[in-house]
């Protein structure tokens, strides 16, 4: 079925400039960027995002990195779209990631890891939603 999914693209990346070349791996995967926009966290906004963290010892690290810099938040659409998005991601840490996958090519470390992905449509929905109006989404 055809889904829409939740995409960040995160510090270390927009760091490097590489803006342009993940989104590039986005549609030749066949996903379209129905909405996007640079934006900087503040740290509360950081926080509540990854609340579900909130307990890991990575949290704070994790949180001082998102606002470190602008990222780029992006709605991609398509057909399954959360899970083909995940493949072109890679796994979470570049270490184990495949061939050719954003991670693989750009990610720094588990945590410099480029991108960010929803895993489901629940969390699509909520995170498109914490992100996005819904007068910002042209499909
Ligand atoms: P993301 O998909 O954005 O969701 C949670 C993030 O936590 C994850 O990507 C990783 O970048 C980050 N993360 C996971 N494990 C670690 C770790 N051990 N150290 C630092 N960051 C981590």
């Amino acid at each position: 079925a055809i889904q829409r999914t939740f995409s960040i693209i995160k510090p270390d990346a927009t760091k490097r400039n590489l803006t342009g070349q993940i989104a590039a791996k986005f549609e030749e995967a066949g996903l379209r960027i129905v909405a996007s926009k640079r934006i900087q966290l503040t740290l509360a906004q950081a926080q509540k995002f990854y609340g579900v963290h909130s307990e890991r010892p990575f949290f704070g690290e994790l949180c001082e990195f998102m606002i470190s810099e602008p990222i780029v938040v992006q709605v991609l659409e398509g057909e399954d779209a959360i899970a083909k998005n995940r493949e072109v991601m890679g796994a979470t840490n570049p270490a184990e990631a495949a061939e050719g996958t954003i991670r693989k090519e750009f990610a720094l470390s588990i945590g410099e890891n480029s991108v960010h992905g929803s895993d489901a449509p629940e969390t699509a929905a909520e995170e498109i939603a914490f992100f996005f109006s819904g007068l910002e989404l042209v499909g």
